[in-house]
């Protein structure tokens, strides 16, 4: 059996147990740390695919456990793991686009949710300019500074949500000259750019499915 836990802020007792009874534990440094991870059934990540290794060498009777921040559906290793031939049971975390969208109390429903993380990142940049609520994972190379100059002179608020779930997490609500002036931005984050200040009831954004179908004027269709 190979388990991948979503972590975010939290050890859950199914997951420490988990990884205790693991003859293999993969995750990033810091979640093996907070586990308790003894280093000789360790696998840190990097990369994923000297971990797909190390699972496949246990061999069908294995009990290996996999740690991803997160939602591990969600940009995270899931995707991996299964296309090479790995079968999984996958137990969730919120992503941290939910936490951070909930440190600012705005549905998500509506949000467009995309990711400048280790990838080609111009898809997500073009975004910010078009829709009015996105939601970004970032990394070390493409974060708030290239954000912000995606989408300069549109007057966007941006969210930057430092260490979400921990102790250190920071939220940050900025117009773009402060986004411009922020110098001191730690990793792991994410950052929401916005169309409006998120305490603006424009923010909160339309769902369809909820609040009704419009009539042809724009109006709202009887909710009775
Ligand atoms: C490979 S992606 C994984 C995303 C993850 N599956 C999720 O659901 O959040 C890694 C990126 O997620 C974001 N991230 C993960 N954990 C975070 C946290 N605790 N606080 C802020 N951002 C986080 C960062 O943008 C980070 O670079």
């Amino acid at each position: 059996m190979i388990k991948v836990f979503g972590f975010i802020g939290e050890i859950t007792p199914g997951m420490q147990a988990a990884a205790d009874a693991a003859n293999l534990v993969v995750g990033g440094r810091r979640h093996l740390d907070a586990l308790g991870v003894p280093e000789a059934k360790r696998v840190v990540l990097g990369r994923i695919a000297p971990a797909i290794e190390a699972i496949q060498a246990l061999g069908p009777e294995r009990n290996a456990v996999v740690i991803a921040s997160g939602d591990p559906l969600f940009y995270g290793v899931v995707r991996r793991l299964r296309a090479a031939g790995l079968t999984v049971r996958v137990i969730p975390a919120v992503t941290s686009l939910q936490l951070a969208f909930a440190a600012v109390a705005l549905p998500w429903d509506d949000a467009l949710l995309c990711s400048a993380h280790g990838n080609d990142s111009a898809p997500a940049l073009e975004a910010v300019r078009h829709h009015p609520k996105v939601g970004l994972l970032t990394d070390g190379k493409v974060g708030l500074p290239q954000i912000v100059e995606a989408s300069a002179g549109l007057g966007r608020w941006y969210v930057l949500a430092e260490h979400l779930g921990t102790d250190d997490e920071r939220i940050r609500v900025l117009d773009e000259t402060a986004a411009r002036q922020v110098g001191d931005i730690t990793q792991p984050n994410v950052v929401l750019v916005l169309a409006h200040h998120p305490d603006d009831p424009a923010a909160l954004g339309e769902q369809h499915a909820i609040s009704g179908a419009r009539n042809p004027d724009g109006s709202l269709t009887d909710q009775r």
